[in-house]
């Protein structure tokens, strides 16, 4: 044992290294789990007990000449590495380039602040949803053009599964599951099987909101959105709501708030009207209460929902929603820090 153990002495002496993979080689055939220093560890066990201290000696400082030898002569590479790659190591580090949120997220987030001002909460829902959850639940006749193939993309027919076409579907999943008082907003993705152009594509984002609980009245949907409006657009933007339709909401509206451009003098982005258009509102339909099992006598409520893309692009003055797409970091880092 002892002769073995002089014999690898001498070899690790001699050993020699051209390159970091030689001295690799090095650690795996003497000092790795299967290297024969490790070898002697288990032969050691068979050594007669009046030799066990000299041999267990021998075998430990060979070991630690192991380790030295190894790691010097990976020390030799490294600093050889530096010096011959030609680095000036004084130089002082490349500073990180912090990434930006997307713009997106911001007004995203910022819509969120503002409702949560009001004690509205956040929930999110699936983005691929059954027909009762994006149709039939939110009052939609069985007939109506959205349920058509031109509009919605279908995932599988029959029963339909499809991705959502709105979030006002996160609306039916939050009444299913709890009972009044609610005050929510719901932010989320949506796809539409339309043209991709300037101004549509087949992937937006919206936030959804929803109010339910007794008394609840369309007064207070107005003054919800012009608190909303104003910490938006600023304190001196004004509302008006035009009547409207949609299946799920009765009396229904959509609201145009004064356009922060021009100031409602009229220019090319508000078409010289002086107003902008930017969500659809009005009182939850008592069909749709009723489909969640809530209680219509009882409770009532009001909703509105609101494309994410259009407010952005009116806020930072974007002309092309493809832009949001794109991920081109010349249009991204515009837009600051992350916050
Ligand atoms: N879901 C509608 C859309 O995608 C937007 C909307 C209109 C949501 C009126 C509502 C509402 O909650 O009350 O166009």
């Amino acid at each position: 044992m002892l002769d073995k153990i002089k014999a690898l002495q001498q070899e690790l002496e001699n050993a020699t290294a051209s390159s970091q993979d030689d001295v690799e080689l090095l650690r795996i055939k003497y000092i790795s789990k299967k290297g024969s220093i490790n070898q002697l560890f288990s032969d050691f066990k068979n050594v007669p007990g009046d030799q066990k201290k000299e041999v267990g000696k021998a075998i430990n400082d060979l070991k630690n000449f192991a380790l030295e030898k190894i790691n010097s002569l990976r020390d030799s590479f490294e600093s050889k590495t530096a010096e011959t790659s030609g680095a000036d190591l004084t130089r002082p580090g490349e500073p990180l380039r912090l990434g930006t949120r997307h713009p997106l997220s911001l007004v995203k987030n910022k819509i969120i602040r503002i409702f949560g001002r009001l004690g509205f909460t956040v929930a999110e829902g699936p983005e691929i949803e059954d027909d009762w959850h994006v149709f039939s639940a939110l009052n939609f006749p069985p007939e109506h053009p959205a349920r058509d193939m031109q509009d919605t993309f279908f995932i599988e027919k029959d029963p339909d599964i499809l991705l959502r076409t709105h979030t006002s579907s996160v609306q039916i999943r939050v009444m299913e599951n709890q009972q009044p008082p609610i005050r929510a907003i719901f932010p989320g993705r949506v796809f539409r099987n339309e043209a991709i152009s300037a101004r549509s594509h087949c992937i937006f984002h919206q936030v959804e909101g929803l109010y339910v609980d007794e008394n609840v009245s369309f007064a207070d949907l107005k003054q919800t959105l012009l608190y909303f409006a104003k910490e938006l657009f600023g304190e001196d933007t004004q509302i008006r709501l035009r009547p409207s339709y949609f299946p799920f909401t009765e009396p229904s509206a959509e609201m145009d708030v004064s356009c922060s451009i021009c100031g409602g003098e009229g220019c090319n982005v508000c078409k010289y009207t002086g107003w902008l258009e930017i969500l659809g509102c009005g009182m939850v339909d008592p069909n749709v209460l009723e489909s969640c099992r809530i209680d219509s006598q009882k409770y009532s409520g009001f909703a509105f929902g609101m494309g994410i893309e259009r407010i952005t692009m009116l806020l930072y003055g974007i002309k092309d929603i493809r832009h949001f797409f794109e991920n081109d970091v010349h249009f991204l880092k515009q837009f600051g820090p992350a916050v």
